[in-house]
C-alpha cells in the first residue's frame, strides 16, 4: 500500500505525575497523528509521602514510543519523518541515580511528597534571598536533601562522585541519550527553576543556594536551553534522532497554547492545576504568594521569558481519590455524569488539601476537609464538590494573579486532561465570572514539547514566528449564573479553606 506523504512531524514525549503519553504532530499543521498513554503507579509507603518508580518511568516511555510507532506504521506513515523529539514532565520530582550503574537509588519522590514537612518548617526564614513562603516541601532541593540523609546508597554514591541528582527530563534524557554508556546529563531552564537550586536571574545554578542545602554542585546536570539538540535517541523504533525540546509540563502548556506575549496565560489542570502568566523579559516578584518562574527559553541564544505561575497541588488528583479511595466512581469519566445528575453541591464544601495547600497559602500543614454536610447530601453531592474545590482553587490564583499585575484577564485559556468534562468547563466559567477557552486539540503540553523541539537549531522544521503558527480552533464557555450566586459559593468555598488551615487547633 502507498505511504501517506506528510512532511516532517515531530514527538514529544509526555511525562506526567498520573500517566506518561508519546505523541506524533505534523510540523506543518500541528496537527496530532497519533499517541499512546499508558498510566503511572504511584506508591504511598507512608502518610504523606508519594513516590513512583524511575524504572517504570523509563519503561512506560519505550512502551508509549514503540506503540505509537507501531500505530502510524498501520496508518502507513513512515516514520523516518519524524525529526525531532521533545520531553515535558511533571517538575520537582527527584531522583538520583549512580552514573556508573545506570540503576537510580531510590524510587523518584514527587512533588506532592510531604515526607521533608519537619525540615522546611524549621529553616524557613533563614534562607537566602527568598520570601519565607518559597522554602516548601514542593520543590526538589529538600526531597534531594532527604534522600542524602536518609538513603545510604545515596549518600555514599555522592562521596564516591558516582551520584547524578535530575528531575524526570534529565533521568529521561540521560537513559534515552545511552544511559551509563555516554548519556547526555542536562535539564533546561524551566525545569531547573523548580529545584530551589538555581538562580532565575543568571540562568545558573546558584553557588549560595547550594551551600544552604549543603549539595555539591556536581552531582547537578548541565543546564540548558529549552530549545536545542541535547543528544540522540541511542536504542528503540526512533534510535538516532534528536531530542531538542526539554520543558516542564507547565512551560510547554504555555508555549502550546501560544502564550508568547507578555500579559497572556493559561491554566492547565491535569494532577494539579497551574496557571501560568507570561510577564515577559522580566522575572516579576508577587505580593499574593504567586511563584516567579521561568516560562521558556527558545533557543540558545533567545531571551528567558518569566512567568507568574499559581500552582494548586490538588486537581485530578481528587478524581483518582474519589475513584481509588472511597470508590464512589469506577472511572474518572463518570465523576461528570454523578455530578451532573445534581447539578448542586447542596451546601457541601470539599478543600482536597491533601498535601497541604498550595498558592496562595503556602501551608503545609493544611489538610483535606470535607464539610457542611446533612442528612440529605449523598456521593453526587460531593461529586460536585469535588469538581467545584478544582473551579474555586483556580479562582483563587486567579484573584491574585489580577492583583499582581493590577490588569484583570479578561478571560481564560485552559487545557489538559480535565478539560474534556463539560460541567467543570461550564462551572469554571460561573465561578470565575469570565470566559474559559480550551482548544479542540486537547494536548496542549506535548504540542508545547513539539513545537520547541521542531524549532531547535539543527532541526528546524516548526517555525515559531508568529505569522506561521497554525490557528487554533476553539470552544468557548460563557459564564451562566449571575456574580452575585457566585460570590457567595466563593465566600463560603474560602470559609471552608479557613477550616482546612486550622483542622488541628
Ligand atoms: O509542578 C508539578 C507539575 O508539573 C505536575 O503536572 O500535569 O502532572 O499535574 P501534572
Amino acid at each position: 500500500s502507498s505511504r501517506v506523504m506528510l512532511g516532517p512531524l515531530v514527538a514529544a514525549i509526555d511525562q506526567g505525575t498520573s500517566s506518561t503519553r508519546f505523541l506524533v504532530f505534523n510540523a506543518k499543521t500541528a496537527e496530532l497523528l497519533s499517541h499512546h498513554q499508558v498510566e503511572i503507579n504511584q506508591s504511598f509507603p507512608k502518610e504523606g509521602w508519594v513516590e513512583e518508580d524511575p524504572k517504570e518511568i523509563l519503561q512506560s516511555v519505550y512502551e508509549c514510543m514503540e506503540r505509537t510507532c507501531e500505530k502510524l506504521t498501520q496508518l502507513n506513515v513512515d516514520i523516518s519523518n519524524i525529526k525531532a523529539i521533545g520531553v515535558t514532565n511533571q517538575r520537582e520530582t527527584t531522583l538520583v541515580w549512580d552514573k556508573e550503574t545506570g540503576e537510580a537509588l531510590y524510587n523518584a519522590i514527587v512533588w506532592l511528597d510531604l515526607r521533608t514537612q519537619s525540615t522546611v518548617e524549621h529553616p524557613r526564614q533563614m534562607c537566602p534571598r527568598n520570601n519565607p513562603n518559597s522554602l516548601n516541601t514542593y520543590f526538589s532541593a529538600v526531597k534531594l536533601r532527604w534522600l542524602m540523609d536518609n538513603v545510604d546508597e545515596v549518600a555514599e554514591a555522592v562521596l564516591t562522585h558516582r551520584a547524578m541528582f535530575g528531575t524526570v527530563d534529565s533521568w529521561l534524557i540521560w537513559c534515552l541519550t545511552g544511559g551509563k554508556s555516554g548519556g547526555v546529563h542536562c535539564t533546561d531552564v524551566t525545569n531547573a527553576s523548580r529545584t530551589m537550586l538555581f538562580n532565575i536571574h543568571t540562568l545558573d545554578w546558584d553557588p549560595e543556594l547550594c551551600k544552604y542545602f549543603d549539595i555539591p554542585m556536581e552531582i547537578l546536570p548541565k543546564v540548558r536551553s529549552s530549545s536545542e539538540i541535547y543528544g540522540l535517541m541511542k536504542s528503540g523504533c526512533l534510535s538516532g534522532i534528536p531530542i531538542s525540546g526539554c520543558l516542564g509540563d507547565q512551560s510547554a502548556a504555555l508555549v502550546g497554547q501560544m502564550c508568547f506575549q507578555e500579559g497572556q496565560a493559561k491554566n492547565t489542570y491535569g494532577t494539579g492545576c497551574f496557571l501560568l502568566r507570561n510577564t515577559g523579559a522580566k522575572p516579576v516578584m508577587s505580593e499574593h504568594g504567586l511563584l516567579t518562574t521561568v516560562a521558556y527559553k527558545l533557543g540558545r541564544d533567545k531571551p528567558a521569558c518569566y512567568a507568574l505561575e499559581g500552582s494548586v497541588a490538588i486537581a485530578g488528583a481528587v478524581v483518582r481519590w474519589l475513584k481509588d479511595n472511597l470508590g464512589i466512581i469506577q472511572t474518572s469519566t463518570e465523576l461528570e455524569k454523578l455530578a451532573a445528575s445534581v447539578g448542586t453541591s447542596y451546601g457541601c464544601y470539599f478543600v482536597p488539601a491533601f498535601s497541604g495547600l498550595y498558592a496562595p497559602y503556602w501551608e503545609p500543614s493544611a489538610r483535606g476537609i470535607i464539610c457542611g454536610l446533612t442528612q440529605f447530601t449523598n456521593k453526587s453531592h460531593l461529586a460536585f464538590a469535588a469538581l467545584e474545590a478544582v473551579c474555586f482553587q483556580t479562582r483563587e490564583i486567579l484573584d491574585a494573579m489580577n492583583q499582581d499585575s493590577g490588569i484583570p484577564l479578561t478571560q481564560l485559556q485552559v487545557d489538559g486532561g480535565m478539560t474534556s468534562n463539560r460541567l467543570l468547563m461550564q462551572l469554571q466559567a460561573d465561578i470565575l465570572c469570565i470566559p474559559v477557552v480550551k482548544p479542540s486539540m486537547p494536548e496542549t503540553t506535548a504540542l508545547g514539547a513539539a513545537m520547541a523541539a521542531g524549532a531547535a537549531e539543527g532541526v528546524s522544521v516548526w517555525s515559531l514566528r508568529p505569522e506561521d503558527l497554525s490557528e487554533v480552533t476553539s470552544e468557548k464557555f460563557e459564564p451562566q449564573i449571575n456574580p452575585e450566586e457566585s460570590e457567595f459559593r466563593y465566600a463560603r468555598w474560602k470559609k471552608a479553606v479557613q477550616r482546612a488551615m486550622n483542622w488541628e487547633t
